[in-house]
């Protein structure tokens, strides 16, 4: 009983939550076209006036047979002449009015979508760290690619197609009837069969159209994940396995293709079939009524031409029902992200420096990635202007945790993290972006030349700034051996820099940038001893007036430091200079002994 009523409230809750879905992509469609209201009013004008003409044809032909050509015979060739003249112009004028409204369709659907990709971009790149690091890139790229796509695919054509083919059916209709009421009634008729197939079609369509979604996503997600990690792959001889499991997920892929084709050609081989019963059926009826003088050839014509092109549409509604599926789940894709919001959000009423001194404080901040695992608990620290601290903890104790909030990368939980004083989420991003800069493991170069990923700390920097800074922490030697040296393409072959390298220039990054706060976190890992050595001495000058937070495993770096704590589960557990905790019996002073062993 209680877990029948537990599925239930999940059941609603999942309405809800679909409910909510549809109510946001719905939002974010009528947004986008708002604007171009006018626009897509003065199409659907059109594609009204060109299906109308569309109609008229086989009108003036009945009109032509039965009527204007007996006048021809008896001497009066007017009639004759009008039908003439009227068949082309209509003929005409269908013809320039479906070319106007194509481009015009085409227009607004570029506009719409040009408006999209931009807002994706925009919003994908002001969401903070908690997004990007939860969202995969894969998806992303999805949305961007994809998502895009299947929408272009329906406003392209999809759309026209569907409001013009429903607008031609209902105009014959309106014609056929106008006409002949009984050619009009068996046409109608077949109407009946051809819902019911197409109710059929639906549901076959929906069903598959989600499996293949969800297959189509299980192929990519495997080929991403072995392409992605392919060192790995390599390294661990996976590749007859993951080939075996590729090959497995594209032929199920295939499956419900070619389900979905057969599905298709159903639909099509059925409504070509009514369309000729149809025909068939007319031919007959309408032909006894010509014997028998009831009707004439004209309209007899006219209602063949009226149910050749009759069923046409029902075809196109296919495919566009299949491309609407895709598209409104790209959709709500779309939405979804567009509706994220930014965890980290700058200050309504921002407080300015003109360069901050340097003081940092955590008060009683606790923070977690999610709510269940607290990774700070309750973590107070105070670092002077000046100092020189040495972050040090095993593997996972939170070093990074805590940069990142300094940097607010993120919002604590509870409790402050402040710069001279001043909680980080009242400071203009600016300021704070301009003095705290962390220097990180993973060290990221743009593409462009060396001396532009230089610049960066420093936009508008001359050339021989550029290279002092290079010089003053040692990354001048091997830049001046890269092929074109400063002006070496980093994102080209021959221009790529290894690991190593990469931290030397972002170390002359930092340099130049001259932050108040400094934070490398595992700067000098991917280093060889010389050169950390002469990114320690760079250190000396690079430290000596602003605050700075060194986190590193090796030891050697923590030397420098006027203060060490060391972190464990999100707490200080040792905090003094580097001579005490060396000289004294805690963690760090073990930690210190093996290492000094390892030296010999
Ligand atoms: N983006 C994240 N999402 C969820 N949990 C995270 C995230 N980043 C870190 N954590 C968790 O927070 C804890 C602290 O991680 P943190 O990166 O601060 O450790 P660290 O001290 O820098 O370790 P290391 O020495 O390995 O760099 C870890 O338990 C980790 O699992
Ligand atoms: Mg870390």
């Amino acid at each position: 009983m209680s877990t029948e009523i537990r599925l239930e409230d999940r059941s609603n809750l999942n309405k809800q939550q679909s409910r909510e879905v549809r109510k946001r992509s719905r939002d974010l469609l009528v947004s986008l076209v708002r604007p171009l209201r006018g626009k897509i009013a003065a199409t659907v004008t059109l594609i009204l006036i060109s299906q109308a003409f569309a109609v008229l044809g086989p009108l003036v032909i009945a009109y032509a047979i039965d009527t204007a050509l007996p006048q021809v015979f008896a001497g009066n060739a007017l009639p004759g002449a009008v039908s003439v003249v009227a068949y082309i112009v209509a003929a005409i004028g269908e013809g320039v009015l479906v070319a106007v409204f194509i481009r015009m369709t085409a227009k607004i659907a570029q506009t719409v979508l040009l408006n999209l990709r931009q807002r994706i971009f925009r919003h994908t790149q002001r969401l903070g760290l908690e997004f990007h690091e939860s969202y995969t890139s894969g998806k992303i790229i999805s949305r961007q690619t994809n998502d895009l796509e299947s929408l272009q695919a329906l406003v392209n054509s999809g759309l026209s197609d569907l409001v013009s083919g429903v607008v031609y059916m209902v105009f014959v209709t309106i014609a056929i009837f106008a006409l002949d009421p009984t050619s009009g009634l068996v046409l109608v008729m077949f109407l009946v069969p051809v819902a019911a197939l197409f109710a059929w079609f639906r549901r076959r369509s929906t069903v598959l159209y989600r499996e293949s979604s969800t297959r189509s996503a299980k192929v990519l997600v495997q080929f991403v994940e072995t392409m992605t990690g392919i060192r790995a792959v390599q390294a661990f001889r996976r590749e007859r396995r993951n080939q075996a499991k590729y090959e497995k997920l594209a032929g199920d892929y295939r499956d419900t293709n070619l389900s979905m084709m057969w599905v298709f050609g159903v639909l099509f081989v059925s409504t070509t079939l009514l369309g000729n019963l149809a025909m068939g059926t007319l031919v007959l009826v309408n032909g006894f009524r010509v014997i028998d003088g009831s009707i004439g050839v004209g309209v007899l014509m006219a209602s063949l031409l009226y149910a050749r092109q009759f069923f046409d549409p029902i075809d196109t509604l296919g495919e566009v029902y299949n491309s609407f599926q895709a598209a409104s789940a790209s959709l709500e894709k779309i939405s979804g992200v567009l509706s994220e919001e930014p965890t980290v959000v700058e200050p309504s009423r921002p407080v300015h420096f003109e360069r901050a001194i340097g003081d940092l404080r955590f008060e009683h901040v606790s923070f977690g990635y999610d709510s269940e695992h607290i990774v700070l608990p309750e973590f107070s620290l105070h670092i002077p202007a000046g100092q020189t601290v040495a972050l040090v903890g095993t593997t996972g104790a939170g070093k990074t945790t805590i940069a990142k909030l300094l940097a607010r990368f993120y919002d604590p939980s509870s409790g402050s993290v402040q710069l001279d004083g001043i909680d980080l989420r009242l400071v203009a991003g600016t300021d704070l972006r301009r003095d705290l800069v962390m220097v990180t493991q993973e060290a990221y170069l743009f593409g462009g030349s060396v001396a532009d990923n230089i610049a960066l700390g420093k936009p508008g920097v001359s050339r021989a700034e550029i290279e002092a800074a290079a010089r003053a922490i040692g990354a001048d030697v091997f830049i001046r051996a890269l092929p074109d040296g400063y002006d070496t393409d980093v994102s080209k072959r021959g221009g790529r820099l290894s690991a190593g390298q990469r931290q030397l220039v972002s170390f002359a990054r930092a340099f130049l940038a001259d932050p108040a706060v400094l934070i490398l976190d595992e700067a000098t890992s991917s280093l060889d001893i010389p050169s950390e050595r002469a990114v320690q001495d760079a250190l000396d000058t690079l430290l000596s007036d602003r605050t700075a937070i060194i986190i590193a495993h090796r030891l050697s770096t923590v030397e420098i430091a006027d203060r060490v704590l060391v972190l464990e589960g999100g707490r200080i557990v040792e905090d003094g200079s580097p001579a005490e905790l060396t000289s004294g019996t805690g963690q760090f002073s073990q930690l210190h002994k093996a290492w000094r062993e390892s030296l010999v």
